[in-house]
């Protein structure tokens, strides 16, 4: 069975791209660890296709789309491929232990990227159509064909190219606006454009891929469903280049909250939308803004005066979605330094984590810790806690301790201890202000070069005890990579972010050197 096979009348697939258009986007990159989890809570929510790479791309990507392939028990994993035989080759070897795969080969059909970027004429480029598809198709039965720049693509030419695409065997065709230039009314006229002219367009499944570089990313992957689109790509929170792609939680929650206009469904589990907004906006450190639909920290908060009145008396005065069904819990208090193990571990059940016996002994031992210095712990202290735990977990160097001689008379000073891989270092340098002490001092321990290109806290609750969450993201030669560390002191969860990507840095290292690609 493959994706297509839940396409019906009202039915529509949700393809979700934050592993690959999401994780293309400068500074959004993800460690194998971070993607596998990504994978699972999408599988988990019930996307339909998870497209978990460019297998060519890279050494890292390959083995991100083979590793996703072994673990997805649900949906179809989903590999890109440029039209060269070798880009496809190489996504369905990656693709070889998936329960279900999919090829998703694409090429430029528009004017100006088939002059400027390929320098391919038409006729080549509707060879290479023919010629890409058919090699996927060698491979497996679901098999998706992308005219890149759709939208700016010439109406003839792109019949010609999506009829070709369907003979060859492709069964799902996407119409990329590659650049975000389109508006809703000209999208939809596109997609009922292909239906109606395509001879054997009722063969394949249409599809959007819209980016937001004008905001209609959302609005104008709707108005290709209402014109006969079957699938949507969308990543979640819109992560992607530039402005993003179409934001999956707000195309879902469209469809289900506005059925009576739009009477199409998905098979999302909507009360997950916020945990995946959140485990994408940890594992990226893109923050999702404050008022952002759906998942913002204010979609679902009621300020003014006249706006509480009305929800006391009535919710569905001002709410035209329940909280509970995006996934926004009352925030709760959670227990206190009296509180056993077996309340903790339903509590990290509640919250969605499951522990292994060590794993969890260790984040009791810091839940108490945290007990004993803050008054009171909440749900948001323990994700971050856990979240902090299982990412260390896999880390070869850790905080010890940490002395910090800051104020108005600098320099400042730090003074760090680090386990590096079972030994004990400590080192003191001062600093342009605390943060860079620190952080000179790890570097005097683990040398390196790279650059910080981020470095953002924000407080895991309200008040002034509440624990920090600081992320970090570090470049060194072109790539870079993030890094997270929670704790009640600021600067010691600046030090365990800091530590945390130099760590990432190392594995990186470790790899070998990614290939080049050129651009076709
Ligand atoms: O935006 C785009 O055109 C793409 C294609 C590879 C589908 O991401
Ligand atoms: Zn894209």
């Amino acid at each position: 069975m493959t994706a297509n096979d839940t396409a019906s009348a009202d039915r529509v697939i949700i393809f979700d791209t934050t592993l690959r258009d999401g994780e293309q986007s400068p500074g959004a990159s993800m460690t194998l660890e971070e993607k596998i989890q990504v994978a699972e809570l999408l599988d988990e929510m019930g996307v339909d296709v998870i497209e978990a790479g460019f297998p060519i791309a890279s050494n890292g990507d390959f083995e991100a789309v083979s590793e996703i392939a072994k673990i997805v028990s649900n949906s179809v994993v989903c590999g890109l491929a440029r039209a060269g035989h070798k880009d496809i080759d190489r996504a369905a070897e990656a693709l070889v232990h998936a329960e279900k795969r999919r090829i998703h080969t694409f090429i430029s059909t528009s004017p100006l990227h088939m002059k400027h970027k390929l320098q391919m004429e038409p006729e080549a480029v509707y060879e290479a159509v023919i010629s890409s598809v058919t090699r996927a198709r060698g491979h497996t039965d679901d098999v998706e064909w992308s005219p890149e720049d759709g939208t700016r693509t010439e109406h003839d030419f792109l019949c010609r190219c999506v009829e070709a695409a369907i003979d060859a065997g492709a069964t799902t065709i996407n119409i990329p606006d590659t650049v975000g230039y389109s508006v809703p009314e000209e999208f939809h006229d596109l997609i009922a454009m292909l239906l109606d002219r395509v001879p054997n367009a009722d063969k394949a499944v249409f599809s959007t891929h819209c980016h937001n570089d004008l905001g209609l990313a959302v609005a104008n992957s709707l108005a290709g469903v209402r014109a006969g689109a079957r699938q949507v790509e969308c990543t979640i929170n819109g992560l992607g280049e530039r402005a993003g792609n179409a934001a999956l939680e707000e195309i879902v929650m469209a469809l289900k909250t506005r059925n009576d206009t739009m009477p199409y469904t998905t098979g999302i589990k909507t009360p997950l939308l916020m945990r995946a907004s959140k485990l994408v906006s940890t594992v990226s450190a893109f923050p999702v803004q404050y008022n952002k639909a759906i998942v913002g920290k204010n979609a679902f908060a009621h300020e003014a005066g006249i706006h509480q009145d009305g929800m006391l008396k009535n919710a569905q005065t001002y709410e035209i979605m329940r909280p509970e069904d995006v996934g926004v819990r009352e925030t709760s208090l959670v227990m206190g330094k009296h509180s056993g193990r077996h309340a903790f571990r339903q509590k990290l059940g509640e919250l969605g984590f499951e522990l292994g016996d060590n794993a969890l002994e260790d984040a009791f031992r810091r839940f108490k810790d945290l007990a004993d210095r803050k008054k009171h712990v909440f749900d948001e202290d323990i994700e971050a806690l856990v979240e902090d735990e299982v990412a260390a977990a896999s880390e070869s160097i850790h905080v010890i301790a940490l002395t910090v001689i800051a104020g108005t008379g600098g320099p400042q000073k730090a003074i760090i201890t680090l386990d590096v891989e079972g030994r004990h270092e400590t080192r003191e340098a001062t600093g342009n202000g605390p943060v860079d002490a620190t952080f000179n001092a790890i570097r005097s321990i683990v040398p390196n070069e790279a650059r910080l290109l981020l470095y953002q806290v924000h407080a895991v609750t309200e008040g002034t005890d509440a624990q920090a969450e600081v992320s970090v993201r570090l470049e060194e030669e072109g790539k870079t990579v993030t890094g997270r560390g929670a704790d009640p002191d600021t600067l010691v969860a600046s030090a365990k972010a800091y530590i945390s990507g130099v760590n990432k840095l190392m594995t990186r290292r470790q790899k070998s050197a990614p290939e080049v690609m050129e651009a076709v």
